[in-house]
């Protein structure tokens, strides 16, 4: 029988590795559109379990049942038992699937660990979210080192904006591997406010895990109206969400944080402040210390305005954003989302990698800067004009088609 060689071209395989919530997050809609191309790629998802609850929260939302899980986590692991960890699994699970390119995101340990083990087998890297940079390899630690070592990797590089593409370009990678996509958290923002809008059944079984998650039932019906506060004069009740997590705001750095989101609370009681709080011991011991038995809402006797809650998942925390006057975080996603939804966003960090936000006037670098904290919430909350010059709408990091754009490129 005469071969039809274009029909019996054999399907790519791509496997996308990823293992912390927002690599779930921002890599959800690039396996979907993967998945709506499958009659050219064969889509294999490993994920090494660095996160597990907090990454199952998000296999769970998007329906994805990986076909390979390294399950590596272990209470208080350090860099070195992850990277080592992946690294010997996943040689294991390339050896056997021998995919065609490998996808990792970002600038975790998961990431740098996978694309060293897929080098280690000669298998190709591509990079998305490529070409984030400080400079400073100590800020934020690992993850800028993470991710220069991923683009020495990679052969090929989706870089979110313009400046990402720069940076990778001063580095000496060609242009050629290098495209501009936008960044792939903005296509799952754009899915999920469109899930939630108009759905009220959807909008209840948030709030119902709102109130599992620890906040009251009195608190979700004044965060759910419909005009959002924007200021203390405003009749609705503002809200500061706030979260925390990186390693080099350890120790000294958080309980800066913590007093200073004390301080806040006690100065403006008719102001809500809710702290989904990572499930690092080293980000919950600081909370513990500084708030005592306020840590535990069984036991909260003061401080009515403050609600130490379990990580949500996506669509509350999405929720709660839409709500939210503003973002106290040192965390890199929310940097990128809070913008897209009109939210001025204050980063308790001293550096960022996402200068987009800074020049766009819709993130502010605070640091752990205790005054610099209470100083720039209080302004927020009381300047109006001010309020107005950081809420632009404005998203400097995607229109919400980089997964479509990253398979074009391959393709
Ligand atoms: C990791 C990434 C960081 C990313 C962040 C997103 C590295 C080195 N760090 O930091 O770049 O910004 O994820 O959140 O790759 N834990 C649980 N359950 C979970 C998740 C974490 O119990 O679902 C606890 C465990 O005790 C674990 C600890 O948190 O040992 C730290 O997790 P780890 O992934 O090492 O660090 P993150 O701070 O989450
Ligand atoms: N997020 C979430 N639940 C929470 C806090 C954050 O779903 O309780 C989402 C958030 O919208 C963003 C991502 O998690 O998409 C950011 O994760 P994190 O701050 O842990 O990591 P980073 O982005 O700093 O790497």
């Amino acid at each position: 029988m005469q071969s039809n060689t274009s029909n019996e071209k054999r399907r790519r395989k791509v496997m996308l590795v990823f293992g912390t919530r927002p690599e779930a997050i921002k890599l959800a809609p690039l396996i979907k559109e993967f998945e709506r191309h499958a009659e050219r790629f064969e889509t294999i998802v490993c994920v090494t379990g660095q996160h597990r609850e907090m990454l199952d929260q998000v296999l769970d939302l998007f329906k994805i049942v990986p076909n390979h899980d390294l399950n590596i986590m272990k209470q208080g692991q350090d860099l070195s038992d992850i990277t080592t960890r992946i690294l010997l699994e996943l040689r294991d699970v390339l050896k056997m699937t021998q995919p065609d390119l490998v996808f990792v995101h970002g600038d975790t340990s998961t990431s740098m660990a996978a694309a060293l083990a897929a080098y280690y087998q000669h298998i190709p890297v591509a990079h998305v979210e490529a070409g984030l940079r400080t400079h400073n390899i100590y800020s934020p630690w690992p993850e800028e080192l993470n991710r220069q070592i991923t683009s020495r990797i990679a052969s090929y590089n989706f870089a979110p904006t313009y400046l990402s593409k720069e940076n990778l370009l001063k580095e000496g990678v060609k242009e050629e591997i290098i495209a501009i996509t936008g960044n792939t958290v903005i296509d799952t923002l754009h899915l999920i406010v469109e899930r939630i809008k108009d759905n009220p059944l959807l909008q209840e079984e948030i709030k119902k895990s709102l109130l599992e998650c620890g906040l009251s039932q009195e608190v979700i019906d004044t965060i759910s109206v419909d005009s959002q506060a924007t200021q203390l004069a405003d009749p609705a009740r503002p809200l500061v969400l706030i979260t925390g997590h990186r390693r080099e705001n350890f120790g000294e750095g958080f309980i800066h944080i913590c007093r200073a989101i004390k301080t806040l609370a006690m100065k403006y009681p008719e102001v809500l402040f809710i702290y989904p709080m990572h499930l690092n011991p080293n980000v919950r011991k600081p909370i513990q210390e500084v708030f005592g038995d306020h840590f535990n809402p069984e036991r909260a006797t003061s401080l009515s305005n403050l609600f130490f809650i379990e990580p949500l998942e996506y669509l509350p925390f999405v929720f709660l954003m839409k709500q939210c006057t503003l973002v106290l975080t040192d965390s890199g996603g929310i940097q990128e989302e809070a913008p897209g939804l009109g939210k001025p966003v204050l980063v308790m960090r001293d550096t960022t990698e996402r200068p987009e936000g800074l020049e766009a006037g819709t993130v502010k670098l605070v640091g752990t800067n205790y005054e610099l904290i209470v100083t720039e919430v209080s302004r927020l909350l009381e300047d109006k004009d001010y309020y107005n010059s950081m809420s632009k709408a404005n998203n400097p990091y995607g229109d919400g088609k980089a997964s479509e754009r990253i398979i074009a490129f391959i393709q």
